[in-house]
């Protein structure tokens, strides 16, 4: 497991390849998301097994954040930049000038040590590539700590969504973002 000794600035923030695990991914999620679990929650991130781990960064563009080899390589943290679902969409999400990011986890292990600014700032970064001016997210709206999270890093309320596979409402979150040069 990662320990306190990491220094951020050696943390590579990649995409995935076939020689990553699987399983860690999905291992980290699950204990990323036990907060929300233990809250009553039930996001996906936080019981999807490995089939499911697979199929959602296959149909996006999966973006890790991995220890160096000298700490062993572990992988940290992940988030999924323009998942395609076959579940609908929020309406937002939907307009031409939106990229959406979902699947967000960070092992607690690794938490406060700006991981998860810097895959958020890979999302951000490949949004404005792509000329989209907002970049949005959906989360659990009873998680008040990660509303307060988002909005302190720019991002505001937008619309309410309920996703089929979750007992929560969601909230959607957009941030403006620079346009690009
Ligand atoms: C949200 C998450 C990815 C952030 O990762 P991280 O590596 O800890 O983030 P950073 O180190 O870049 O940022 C740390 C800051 O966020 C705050 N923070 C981190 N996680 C938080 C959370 N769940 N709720 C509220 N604040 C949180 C820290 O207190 C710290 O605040 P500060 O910058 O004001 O000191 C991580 O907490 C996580 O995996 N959470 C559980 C899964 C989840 O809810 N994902 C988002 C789904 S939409």
């Amino acid at each position: 497991m990662p320990t306190g000794q990491i220094n951020p600035a050696q943390i590579q923030i990649r995409l995935i390849t076939p020689q990553d695990s699987i399983p860690a991914i999905t291992r980290l999620l699950h204990r990323a998301y036990a907060k929300q679990v233990a809250m009553g929650l039930r996001p996906l991130a936080g019981r999807q097994d490995d089939a499911m781990t697979a199929q959602r960064a296959a149909c996006s563009e999966c973006i890790l954040a991995v220890a160096p080899a000298s700490e062993g390589a572990q992988i940290l943290g992940v988030i999924l930049f323009e998942e395609q679902e076959a579940a609908s969409f929020p309406t937002f999400f939907l307009r031409p000038e939106v990229c959406h990011f979902a699947q967000f986890g960070v092992d607690p292990d690794a938490q406060g040590k700006g991981v998860g600014r810097m895959l958020l700032q890979a999302v951000e970064e490949r949004a404005i590539a792509r000329g989209a001016t907002e970049l949005a997210c959906s989360m659990a709206e009873p998680d008040r700590d990660l509303y307060d999270f988002y909005i302190k890093r720019g991002y505001r309320h937008v619309e309410y969504w309920q996703w089929p596979y979750t007992n929560y409402r969601s909230c959607i979150l957009s941030k403006t973002l620079p346009a690009r040069q």
